[in-house]
């Protein structure tokens, strides 16, 4: 990936915090270039003079406030990511700007927390400004559109009082389609309790969400039919995608990571490794100079298309879900599945969750002979102080894995 300077301005009326965050922040000088303003007013004139990717905004300000100011950037300037600074004492306001907002940022700002949010944030920035993904992603001839169902389904999901029966209906209409997303839903990889025999049971069931991403995923996978990626065939992914999906789940239910984190994790596991597919079927050359990378010379998967492409499928994917409008930390995740080191968290993440079930299902379909677990970053996991985890996790995935598809 090319690294592109990222442009931060910072907004607070108090030359105190400013000249903290300065001081806080002047390791990352190389990386970052870094403007502060006093006002809501000379932000937007700053803005308008250069490129910005990111700004960060005191949310309680004389004369216009953090979330007025980050309505209008959210007008002006889509492109950038928005952080809200605030005191415990500005409910009110943060609610005012919820719409306009990405992440936020409690005061006092714990100068470990505010570097690594803005890391994570430019990661995923420069990867929209990649020439490399930007390239790539230029050549997808057919390129997945989001199914005509799935457009439906947004519409319907979108009212405040959506509906289960609304959308189960919408989902029987395509004869076919609801044919393969109750073969998914029943195939053994998915751990439901029970045989799912109609579309309301499964969206009962699921969730909204998860029926969503199960629509996405037969729709690519469909569109894909035929292909090979690689060197294997496509219900190969399929089959590892459903694994590593169910895994996943299994992981966050242990660690009690709460319903919504099960959701995510459950979707990233579907779509994770969305960029073979796209690389396979639309850039076949490259796709066999790939292949052969990987049988001849024995390298992973990662760095042969590195050097082929530029980029990797993670890079690919994400980049496509992130158009799709999928939950920024889903994307994340997907973007650095196989290099969860790049991403500065001191927690369990979505991110964490699908590195490791993706490393077991990889290691164990190895039949076992990669005893190291190749995949899995374990100076990654130490630093999480996660090492002592992968025992506990590995008997779930077993589980999963030795599942008879059904
Ligand atoms: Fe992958
Ligand atoms: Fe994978």
């Amino acid at each position: 990936m090319t690294e592109v300077k990222i442009n931060v301005i910072f907004v607070d009326d108090e030359p105190k915090v400013l000249d903290g965050i300065r001081r806080m922040l002047r390791p990352m000088r190389h990386e970052w270039t870094m403007h502060f303003a006093n006002s809501g007013q000379e932000a937007l004139n700053q803005l308008e003079s250069a490129e910005f990717d990111v700004i960060v905004s005191d949310m309680r300000m004389p004369g216009m406030s953090g979330s007025e100011l980050l309505n209008i950037v959210q007008e002006k300037y889509p492109h950038m990511v928005r952080i809200a600074l605030s005191g415990q004492a500005e409910k009110e306001q943060i609610l005012r700007a919820v719409g306009s907002v990405h992440q936020y940022l409690s005061k006092p700002c714990d100068p470990e927390r505010l570097k690594s949010s803005l890391v994570r944030s430019c990661a995923l920035r420069n990867l929209f400004k990649s020439e490399e993904v930007k390239s790539v992603v230029s050549l997808i001839k057919i390129l997945p559109s989001m199914p005509d169902l799935y457009t439906r389904l947004i519409d319907e999901l979108s009212l405040p009082d959506a509906q289960i029966k609304n959308v189960a209906r919408i989902i029987s209409q395509d004869v076919a389609m609801s044919a393969k997303v109750m073969q998914l839903v029943n195939s053994a990889f998915f751990g439901m309790p029970r045989h799912v025999s109609s579309p309301d049971e499964a969206v009962r069931l699921l969730g909204l969400d998860i029926i969503q991403s199960l629509v996405l995923t037969v729709h690519v996978f469909g569109q894909y039919e035929g292909e090979n990626i690689y060197g294997h065939p496509i219900s190969e992914l399929l089959d590892h995608s459903l694994k590593v999906s169910g895994c996943a789940k299994l992981i966050a239910k242990k660690e009690k990571l709460g319903s919504k984190f099960m959701d995510d994790v459950t979707i990233a596991g579907l779509l994770h490794d969305l960029g073979k597919l796209i690389i396979a079927s639309n850039m076949k050359e490259h796709g066999a100079d790939i292949k052969q990378l990987l049988n001849q010379d024995g390298m992973n998967t990662t760095d042969a298309e590195r050097q082929v492409l530029g980029t990797s499928h993670a890079e690919i994917g994400g980049y496509l879900l992130g158009l799709w409008g999928f939950p920024d930390s889903v994307v994340e995740a997907i973007v650095f599945h196989h290099e969860p080191n790049v991403m500065l968290h001191d927690e369990l993440t979505i991110l964490t969750v699908l590195h490791v079930a993706n490393a077991l299902v990889v290691k164990a379909m190895d039949n076992g002979q990669n005893v190291h677990y190749g995949e899995l970053d374990m100076s990654y996991m130490s630093t999480l102080g996660l090492e002592d985890k992968i025992e506990a996790w590995q008997p779930i995935c077993d589980e999963v894995i030795n599942q008879e598809a059904g």
